[in-house]
């Protein structure tokens, strides 16, 4: 490789498809190992920007933990479009570009010693696994793990089966809810997501947040852990997702009020963001 080409954040570098799990009817599991064997190393919140060849490229949440020393990395993607609708057709083995990995992260250190409460809506999830996977990894560090999560109907969940095991363990606490059951068998909670939280009980003074969801559910949410369970604004992290081209803070797609939520965000604390008009 030509000394300095490795570092450019333009240039995509090739990763293999190893393995594909089906987790619902739209959204599939993909882990990728990078060709030239080096880790991702990225951080629990940042994102990578996948090129399908003569597709095209579209932004991911890394799902995976950072793991030293192996060079392999999870995304799961709803099949929307063009972009992913081509990474849902590829067969183990296939070639995609990877660059990245992009944004700002989940403070991971501010964490420690700390309870966490996660807030995951649909596919917010997705980026949460990878912070809720390193503390898991890390189990010792951290102090209570409280899951909140909230799909649309049964049938849209996702990571069922991990879900269902870290409600088996001792050491984390999940809740699950469906905004409406339709025709399928569910005897969980029924409603949206912040009908979960008054069953809750933090210790304010310890609590930090980290909610991940569809636009919608942050002013509700935000609104109930502040108001109603008195969590200092400051101690909630929240991830955006805007349009993203270059990922690199370029090409302007992606601002909010002037920011780059590509470099200033996915990942924000909340009170940086309250003042950005456009930004919830
Ligand atoms: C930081 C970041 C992290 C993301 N993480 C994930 C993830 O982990 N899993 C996942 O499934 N998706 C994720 N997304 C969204 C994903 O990038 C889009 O679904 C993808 O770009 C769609 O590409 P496409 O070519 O398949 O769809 P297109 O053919 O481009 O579009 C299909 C439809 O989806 C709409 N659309 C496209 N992109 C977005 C978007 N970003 N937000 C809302 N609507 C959009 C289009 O307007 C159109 O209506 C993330 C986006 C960002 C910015
Ligand atoms: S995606 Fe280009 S500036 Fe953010």
């Amino acid at each position: 490789m030509t000394p300095g080409k490795e570092f450019t954040p333009y240039a995509p570098r090739p990763a293999t498809l190893v393995r594909k799990v089906r987790l619902s009817d739209f959204v599939t599991l993909f882990e990728f190992e990078q060709d030239d064997g080096r880790p991702l190393a990225h951080k629990p919140g940042q994102f990578i920007q996948v090129s399908v060849y003569g597709v095209g490229e579209a932004p991911f949440s890394i799902s995976s933990r950072p793991k030293a020393g192996t060079n392999s990395f999870e995304i799961a993607v709803r099949n929307i479009g063009t972009v992913t609708n081509a990474l849902h057709d590829l067969a183990v083995g296939a070639k995609v570009g990877i660059r990245g990995p992009f944004g700002s992260c989940f403070p991971v250190q501010e964490f420690v010693g700390k309870d966490t409460l996660f807030v995951a809506g649909g596919l917010g999830y997705i980026p949460l696994r990878s912070l809720l996977r390193y503390q898991l990894r890390h189990r010792e560090e951290f102090g209570r793990i409280l899951l909140l999560i909230g799909t649309r109907s049964p049938s849209e969940r996702i990571f069922v089966d991990e879900i269902e095991a870290l409600s088996r363990r001792s050491d984390v606490e999940v809740m699950e809810t469906v905004d409406c059951v339709g025709d399928a068998c569910w005897e969980g909670n029924v409603g949206v997501i912040t009908t979960l939280l008054p069953k809750v009980r933090l210790d304010v003074e310890n609590t930090y947040v980290a909610m991940v969801g569809p636009p919608v559910m942050y002013r509700f949410v935000i609104g109930a852990c502040v108001g109603d369970q008195c969590i200092p604004p400051d101690r909630i992290y929240v991830s955006l997702e805007r349009k993203m081209k270059c990922g690199i803070g370029k090409c302007g797609h992606c601002q909010i009020n002037g920011i780059s939520a590509c470099v200033s965000g996915p990942v924000f604390r909340y009170t940086d963001i309250e003042p950005l008009k456009e930004a919830l």
